[in-house]
């Protein structure tokens, strides 16, 4: 044990008090249940060795802003939240975060006395000198955070010794010498990032075997030799080994990452031929080839890339005919065969890729006429130097010709193993009791539990600082159950998709409440590299158990739909906290659009109708593929995405409750103003519901009037419905719109929205039909020729 550096309080004092001590903690446990933890100073004083080494680690640092100014002689208080930057746990520094600080100067040696030391994030300054090779002694380092500086010199081999280590992004340095094989000790690397340095050498084999890697990226160095190939079924999601000097060829145990959504290895100089294997990796969005010396034909299998979007094999030895069955993978936006040896006609069947965006298939030796569509979407560019291809061009006269290609080899290839998700010791909580300094600290601790930025509990600030500006300042010291990424059994859980984070990095992003509900609290959490995510943080206490809890939630990880928010991943906490995290919606809800705005910030027709119609869409969805009730659908958990499409939030919430919390808060589900009338009686969600709260959605989006809000003693619907009865008097339409031409869609959707609250549930249309409708609508003239008769649909409906 290390002494401590000013030990005031005689041990006595301790022994006696204890038990208060205690008695008090649980009070503190109770006042902030429902939170991971008050994240607070635990009181215990630096110890003398994390004392010198952060002065050691000041010192090698040039401080232009003064940002260390904080960081004074006395040290008592080092670990209290007054030194910027650092946070501790029972006397040890546990992270240094002093990310864009403009620090200069180099990273002390020294630094491997914090032995307790678990993150280092020091990126974007302008840090020079070597990585030190004492980070080798921090036996529970998990995030070393470096990207964006000066630093030069090699990798110390020694950050093999770090197994704990989650993340390694060195990224954008001046780091020469090779990429040491020792890295490959840390086996529950998630993210390795050596991008843009000027590291050469070899890729070691090791990296191979890491089944926990999700990134691992190496673009722009000086890597040569092959590419190992003995690639294990993992979790590695992004591989990008572009501008290297690697040779050989694609090996074709990649075939083997079954979870991959992009690979980059262009401008390298692979040769060989495209190992067919790859045609097994379904979950692929980008695959990058440009630039090598690849040969032979293009697979006819290609087409086993379903999610495919971006395929570049430009600039390669490609030969023989363009596979027909690429234009079986729909997802495709852009498809770039240009500069290599293809050879017969353009398959017809690319016509049908409706969402190719770029298509370059020039200096090639294609022949024939060029399928029609193609030659009207895209202009020359795209097909000129093929000599004997035509019909792109006025210029170019077509003669007749065809050629057919045949023959595709079966590919099969090892199913995936699930890696298992890392965990690991128990930290004995009495441990946090023992070593508290005194009763102050205690009050201190109460009375500044201030909900903001790390950890998604409470933490402490003096109490004076429960400001936007407090939340930036980085935390003070956390307490040993917040410490919960991993050692102490909290688990992280990935579902598809892009975000790259550790548990340590969610717990410590910085975040702002945006909103409180029956089920949690929802959080705009920043994470280390600066992007931005949702986190919902649900109320333990109504949360079903942890085993039920994955199930349900495993099942809502999968629903992916354009007008659904996407679940990215869930954390569970070792005290059974539970925090979902989803894509961040920049434009917030419909309900601050319709209802937050400025006065001079119409929102025009065609952009409402187009919301509506993708929450229907949304909704059809859940209900019809996703087999859910939403059971709240209100305009402020619909949120608008950078570009105003409509997302459904908050579904499936319930599934995670416990039964007994659902009968009282799903019972009251529909947030006033939404709710079918029967549900104060029947007091059960069900597809008729939604329906009503749908057609709710609808007149708020035509009135532009809050359902909240009651006009003369009637809700929202009631009075549309008294209103419309005096011949569709338009005053019930939000006064822009009427300077929109679109009466009659103004029109169709308020009868489709009168009918979607009618009271009688039965007489309620189908979310299909609903969907039906608004798609029908969409389009002026041909609503107009087609003659919409909403009362006979109407009619049709009340059968089902
Ligand atoms: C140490 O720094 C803190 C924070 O900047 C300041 O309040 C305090 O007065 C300083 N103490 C000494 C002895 O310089
Ligand atoms: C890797 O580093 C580069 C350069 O700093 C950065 O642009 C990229 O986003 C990083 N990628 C991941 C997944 O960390
Ligand atoms: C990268 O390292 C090589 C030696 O390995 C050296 O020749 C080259 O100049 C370096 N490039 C840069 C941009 O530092
Ligand atoms: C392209 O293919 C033709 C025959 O199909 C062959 O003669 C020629 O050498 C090839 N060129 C390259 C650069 O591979
Ligand atoms: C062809 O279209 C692309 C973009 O679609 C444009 O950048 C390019 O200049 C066009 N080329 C010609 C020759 O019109």
């Amino acid at each position: 044990m290390d002494e401590p550096h000013h030990p005031t309080w005689p041990s006595q004092f301790f022994t006696r008090t204890r038990n208060y001590l205690l008695l008090f903690f649980y009070l503190v446990y109770f006042v902030s249940i429902g939170h991971v933890s008050c994240q607070a100073w635990d009181g215990v004083l630096i110890t003398q060795a994390d004392y010198q080494g952060l002065q050691a680690f000041k010192y090698g640092l040039d401080d232009p802003r003064g940002v260390l100014r904080s960081w004074n002689d006395t040290g008592l208080d080092a670990c209290s939240g007054a030194w910027a930057g650092i946070k501790c746990a029972r006397g040890k520094v546990i992270a240094i975060q002093l990310p864009w600080r403009g620090l200069g100067g180099h990273i002390s040696e020294k630094v491997g006395e914090l032995s307790g030391l678990r993150k280092l994030s020091l990126h974007d300054n302008a840090i020079r000198g070597q990585i030190p090779s004492a980070l080798g002694f921090l036996r529970d380092l998990r995030g070393v955070y470096l990207f964006n500086n000066r630093l030069s010199g090699a990798i110390p081999p020694s950050i093999g010794n770090c197994l704990m280590l989650q993340t390694l992004d060195l990224s954008n340095n001046s780091l020469t010498g090779s990429v040491p094989s020792s890295i490959s000790n840390s086996t529950r690397l998630y993210r390795l990032n050596l991008s843009y340095n000027n590291l050469s050498g070899l890729i070691p084999t090791g990296l191979t075997r890491l089944t926990s890697l999700a990134f691992l990226l190496l673009r722009s160095n000086n890597l040569s030799g092959s590419i190992p190939d003995s690639w294990e079924a993992s979790r590695l999601q992004i591989l990008h080994f572009d501008d290297n000097s690697l040779s050989g060829s694609i090996p074709s145990s990649l075939g083997r990452l079954t979870r991959l959504q992009e690979l980059s290895l262009s401008n390298n100089q692979l040769n060989g031929s495209f190992p067919a294997s790859l045609c097994n990796l379904s979950s692929l969005v980008q695959l990058n080839l440009d630039g090598n010396q690849i040969g032979n034909k293009i697979p006819e299998a290609i087409d086993g890339l379903r999610n495919l979007s971006i395929l570049s094999l430009h600039g390669n030895h490609f030969d023989g005919e363009i596979p027909p069955a690429i234009g079986n993978i729909s997802s495709l936006s852009h498809l770039d065969l240009s500069e290599n040896n293809l050879t017969g006609e353009i398959p017809a069947s690319i016509e049908k890729l409706a969402n190719l965006t770029y298509f370059n298939v020039s200096d090639n030796n294609l022949f024939g006429s060029v399928p029609l569509l193609l030659s009207k979407r895209f202009n020359s560019s795209s097909f000129s130097g093929n000599i004997q291809l035509c019909g792109f061009d006025l210029s170019v006269p077509c003669p007749s010709s065809s050629s057919s290609s045949s023959s595709s080899p079966p590919v099969t290839l090892p199913s995936p193993s699930s890696p298992s998700s890392p965990r690991a010791r128990k930290l004995n909580t009495r441990e946090l009791i023992l070593t508290v300094a005194g009763i102050a600290f205690l009050f201190f601790l109460l009375l500044s539990c201030v909900l903001l930025s790390c950890l998604f509990g409470r933490r402490s600030s003096s109490s004076e600082k429960s400001t936007a500006a407090g939340a930036k300042k980085p935390g003070p010291a956390t307490g040993t159950e917040t410490e919960a990424s991993g050692d102490t059994g909290g688990k992280l859980v990935h579902f598809d998709g892009p975000l790259a984070f550790t548990a340590d990095d969610l717990l410590c992003a910085t975040a702002e409440i945006m909103g409180k509900s029956t089920y949690g609290t929802a959080y705009k959490a920043t994470l280390e590299d600066g992007s931005q995510v949702a986190v919902k943080r649900l109320r333990e206490k109504i949360a079903k158990g942890q085993k039920e809890f994955e199930a349900e939630v495993a099942v809502l990880g999968k629903i992916r739909q354009r007008n659904l928010l996407a679940l990215r991943a869930y954390y569970l906490g070792p005290k059974g906290e539970k925090l979902l995290v989803f894509d961040y919606m920049p434009k917030g809800s419909l309900a601050a659009l319709l209802h937050g705005r400025s006065p001079n910030t119409p929102i025009d027709w065609p952009t409402r109708l187009t919301i509506a119609t993708g929450i229907a869409r949304g909704l059809h969805h859940l209900h019809t593929t996703a087999n859910i009730i939403h059971g709240n659908l209100t305009s402020s958990n619909i949120l608008l995405d950078s570009g105003s499409h409509p997302k459904i939030s908050d579904f499936g919430l319930s599934r995670l409750m416990s039964a007994a919390a659902n009968s009282n808060v799903v019972a009251a589900a529909g947030a006033l103003g939404y709710r079918a009338p029967e549900l104060s009686k029947l007091k059960k969600a069900g597809p008729k519901t939604d329906v009503y709260s749908l057609g709710v959605v609808l007149l708020e989006l035509l009135t532009g009037k809050s359902p909240a809000e009651t006009t003369n003693g009637l809700d929202l619907p009631q009075w549309v419905a008294s209103a419309v009865k005096e011949e569709w008097s338009s005053e019930v339409f939000d006064d822009e719109l009427a300077k929109d031409a679109a009466g009659d869609e103004l029109v169709d959707t308020l009868k489709l929205a009168l009918h979607c609250v009618d009271p009688s549930p039965a007489a309620r249309p189908e979310v299909q039909e609903v969907l039906r409708q608004l798609e029908r609508i969409k389009p002026a003239a041909a609503a107009a020729a087609g003659g919409s008769e909403p009362s006979a649909e109407e009619g049709k409906a009340e059968e089902g």
